[in-house]
């Protein structure tokens, strides 16, 4: 028998429509096919770049569109496919030269699946991790897009069989590895990006180019002529982005309760601003709205929420801090939203997200083979909010918060101060419990096309953004701080801008259907709120430490340090585990007991371990100092005394009356 691919064979062949003129169709074949490969701006190859697989979709149905173009298999020696988008055959066909009985040779069409395109060769910001593209409409005709690794194309292509299987693809005739022949001698010229988190991806040979990825197999909101950047991540952590009516439509429903109403414009805002976070370092965080139970502050959440998608869009903590890591990477550049702080397990874990969340870093894990595995990168700015504040639910699960933490996460009153709970302006209805289900109920019918209009917008703008913000953050400082402002109020500040920013851009897009000014005021009267929480402009770590130190003096004096006067008293009471000395004052030591003011010699150990327990010792001494609450040598921040019974004079911590002054000295 001859074989097609023997072309001696064939050209010898005295059979009817064999020798060489068969031989000259078949290259005249084979070469049409690879002229395919050469760049071509094909409609479709166009339209799926610029992020149109709807479009694709369309022409698969109404058969439009040619199947000539760079995503056409090249023709290999022996081996034919043809892509047949539209007709009465619509499908992949392995098109086979055989014999017949009478020695002629047929074309023999062997059916592989349904219409099958590969689009483009997609590969990582390394240039690693090859893939192919393929898209097809599935069982319910609906388009699917799928990455094919090139690593399944080894071997009989089995797997690769079960994949499209299972993603709906229609496969008839597979023997021999036919599918994976055909997707394996498709090698198309458009090239795209792999990624494995969602938000700004710049191009990789120009970063002037920008896309933002989102989740699943939605197309990337990008600047003209940047780079196809595809998604590639499994589970369920990322955001989950969806829509339901048109901006028109949210913007009646949902924005305009907003309007008097500075939580939700702020709350909105946040939303928007979490798109801006890499206009400033200190932007990403997050907020975290602490009051009673019942104001409102879940629906400024679910309100939230509506930028993107429905109200399962906003988690709640009720997750490890390795659940809040995750799900916090899989909401990169989008609103981060964590309901009901209660619900934590863990107060460690709170502690470890609520760091982490602002670093932008997951843990760093080793792995098995040595090495780290890649760790967790997420920007975001969140929202989280709960009955009790970060700070108290540390300290209620006895956890130790940091001004460091606290600022990473700006805690802001739930309460509006109106007696409408979170609310001020209640459009028309009854009361704050009303306007409250209102608010959860139109974001639940109205959602997921606001924070895409803004992305396409941040998109056009970016370089405009900058400057502009540059200039606004400015005007907010010098509005709202003193010289006095501590480098924690000053980041904070930055961030409180940026959500003032982010709304009044969202504004000026035609967004919100705010009135300019709306979204600054409200970021404005937030930072307000805030900087009264927290305890005015200055850095809080300073105020810790004195307040530690004074509650540690009034928990343990009595216990803990002997009674200097009576330290040759053989009948005093035993100071068990002692921490050191007190004694009345100089100027008071001649008064009566009641008169007696005292001062408190601290074991340098004692005071380490315990007075300044979480702090540098050194800046806690130095602090103490600062305030008058500490006397010492001029060369070192401790006196030395000799001590009741000691053969000579050690060091001390001299801790002065002036500790007990008032809570805020
Ligand atoms: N401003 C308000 N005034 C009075 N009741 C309210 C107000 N806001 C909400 N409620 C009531 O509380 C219910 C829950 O609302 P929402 O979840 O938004 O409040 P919350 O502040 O998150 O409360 P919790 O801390 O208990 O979760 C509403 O269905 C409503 O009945
Ligand atoms: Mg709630």
């Amino acid at each position: 028998m001859t074989d097609r691919s023997d072309f001696n064979d064939l050209a010898q062949s005295t059979a009817p429509g064999d020798g060489t003129e068969a031989v000259r169709r078949i290259l005249g074949v084979a070469f049409e096919h690879a002229k395919g490969l050469v760049p071509r701006a094909s409609e479709k190859a166009a339209a799926a770049r610029h992020g149109k697989a709807s479009d694709i979709a369309a022409a698969d149905e109404s058969g439009t569109a040619t199947s000539a173009d760079s995503t056409t298999p090249a023709t290999m020696a022996g081996d034919e496919f043809e892509l047949r988008r539209d007709g009465v055959s619509p499908g992949v066909w392995r098109l086979k030269w055989e014999r017949t009985k009478a020695g002629k040779f047929e074309c023999v069409e062997q059916f592989v699946c349904a219409p099958l395109e590969i689009t483009h060769m997609v590969r990582d910001r390394n240039d690693d991790e090859w893939k192919r593209l393929v898209q097809f409409c599935n069982h319910d005709r609906r388009m699917r897009r799928v990455m094919v690794a090139d690593e399944m194309l080894e071997g009989d292509g089995l797997a690769l069989a079960r994949l499209l299987r299972a993603k709906g693809l229609y496969i008839g005739d597979n023997k021999g590895g036919l599918l994976k022949m055909y997707v394996n001698q498709s090698r198309p010229v458009a090239r795209a990006r792999l990624t494995r988190r969602i938000g700004w991806h710049e191009d990789v040979h120009d970063p002037s180019r920008w896309s933002f990825v989102l989740p699943d197999e939605r197309e990337p909101i990008a600047a003209d002529g940047a780079e196809l950047w595809l998604f590639d991540q499994q589970g369920s952590g990322h955001a989950k982005f969806a829509s339901a009516g048109t901006l028109a439509e949210w913007q009646q429903h949902v924005a305009r309760l907003a309007i008097g109403n500075s939580r939700l414009l702020f709350a909105l805002s946040t939303g928007f601003a979490a798109g801006l976070c890499w206009l400033h370092p200190n932007i990403p965080g997050g907020f975290h709205w602490a009051g009673g139970s019942s104001l409102g502050k879940s629906a400024l959440l679910y309100a939230t929420a509506s930028l993107c998608g429905p109200p399962s869009y906003r988690r709640t903590w009720l997750m490890t801090a390795t659940g809040v890591e995750w799900s916090a990477a899989g909401h990169c550049d989008a609103p981060y939203l964590l309901d009901e702080l209660k619900q934590a397990g863990n107060p460690r874990d709170v502690a470890q997200a609520a760091y982490m969340l602002a670093s932008g870093q997951g843990k760093s894990r080793g792995q098995a083979a040595g090495g780290l595995r890649d760790t967790a990168e997420f920007r975001l700015l969140f929202q989280s909010n709960g009955e009790i504040g970060l700070r108290q639910f540390l300290e209620e699960s006895r956890e130790k918060s940091y001004a460091g933490q606290e600022v990473r996460f700006c805690e802001i009153p739930g309460d509006a101060g109106a007696g409408l709970g979170a609310w001020e302006n209640l459009h028309g209805h009854a009361d704050g419990a009303r306007f409250s289900e209102a608010v959860q109920s139109e974001a639940a019918r109205y959602y997921g096309t606001a924070y895409c209009a803004f992305l396409s917008s941040v998109v056009i703008e970016r370089e405009t953004l900058q400057r502009e913000f540059d200039k606004m953050r400015q005007q907010f400082e010098s509005a709202h701080l003193t010289e006095k402002a501590g480098g924690q109020a000053i980041r904070a500040a930055t961030r409180f801008a940026a959500v003032g920013f982010a709304g009044e851009m969202a504004t000026e897009w035609g967004i919100t259907g705010w009135k300019s000014g709306d979204a600054v005021g409200a970021a404005k009267r937030m930072f307000t709120d805030w900087l009264h929480a927290f305890g005015g402009e200055e850095n809080r770590e300073p105020r810790r430490m004195v307040e530690q130190v004074r509650d540690w003096i009034n928990a343990n004096a009595p216990s803990r340090l002997a009674d200097w006067r009576r330290k040759s008293d053989d009948h005093a009471p035993r100071t068990e585990n002692q921490a050191g000395w007190r004694r009345p004052t100089k100027d008071t030591a001649h008064l009566t007991n009641d008169e007696q003011v005292f001062e408190y010699l601290i074991y340098p150990g004692a005071f380490r371990a315990e007075l300044a327990n979480g702090f540098d010792p050194e800046q806690v001494a130095k602090e103490l100092s600062r305030r008058g609450c500490l006397e010492h040598d001029k060369a070192r921040l401790m006196v030395k005394v000799r001590e009741p019974g000691a053969p000579k004079p050690t060091w001390f911590y001299l801790i002065t009356p002036a500790i007990k002054g008032g809570e805020d000295d």
